[in-house]
């Protein structure tokens, strides 16, 4: 299999470090996300509705742009609680990988329709939820998020009680044989980073200690070279 599918990477032993656009300088995307382009894996958008999560964020609109300025495929995030509504417009921006949430509304049909459209599909679950919701969906998965705050806003604090919730997702997905990535999501820093990898996680989105670090290309292989 190659590395890339429909341009998104495949795992392949080696950690995703995953930009949180939700951090970026809106006054100037590009400034903000090109020092990322050779030493991150791929951008994720935080696509919040104000109803699954108490905050809004942006709409498709925002992919083009993110394309753009940082020269990465693009993983939207539906924080949303109704994504069947969104898959479509998330497609036909440019998203490469789509995460829908198993608490939102037909997740199922979602994740059948986002690999009918030749994407790449990601399961999400809240830090609430078990692991067991991901289980029937499993075959069809190529990323399983597993929350480490509470969705709807950056800046939070890392939950290490998901650690045992990341190791066992790790042995469901190596049990399956099959390639999907193990992403978490929320207060990732160089230490916690290590801490999720550690239980088994192999890809990182990193919003609020990338871009307050001030130098994101050097935070990034440095995280790297410490996975
Ligand atoms: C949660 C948001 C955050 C963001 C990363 O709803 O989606 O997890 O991506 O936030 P930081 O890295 O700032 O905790």
């Amino acid at each position: 299999m190659t590395a890339r599918a429909n341009g998104f990477p495949l795992p392949r032993g080696r950690a995703a470090l995953v930009p949180s656009v939700l951090a970026a300088d809106f006054t100037c995307l590009k400034s903000s996300l090109a020092p990322v382009k050779r030493a991150a894996d791929w951008v994720q958008v935080d696509v919040m509705d104000g109803r699954f999560v108490p905050n809004i964020s942006f709409g498709p609109g925002i992919v083009p742009a993110v394309a753009k300025a940082s020269g990465l495929p693009i993983d939207a995030h539906l924080m949303v609680s109704e994504p069947g509504r969104f898959i479509d417009a998330f497609a036909a921006a440019g998203s490469g990988l789509i995460t829908v949430h198993a608490e939102a509304r037909n997740a199922g049909a979602c994740l059948r329709k986002i690999k009918a459209l030749g994407l790449r599909a990601g399961l999400a679950v809240r830090p609430r939820t078990s692991l067991a919701r991901v289980v029937p969906f499993l075959a069809g998965l190529d990323l399983i998020l597993i929350m480490t705050v509470e969705p709807g806003f950056g800046g939070q604090a890392f939950m290490p009680e998901m650690m045992p919730k990341v190791a066992k997702a790790r042995s469901l997905i190596s049990r399956s044989g099959r390639r999907i990535w193990l992403q978490v999501d929320g207060g990732i820093n160089a230490a916690t980073a290590l801490t999720a990898a550690q239980a088994g996680a192999d890809s990182f989105v990193i919003g609020s200690a990338l871009f307050s670090s001030g130098k994101p290309a050097a935070f990034l292989r440095g995280l790297r070279a410490e996975l």
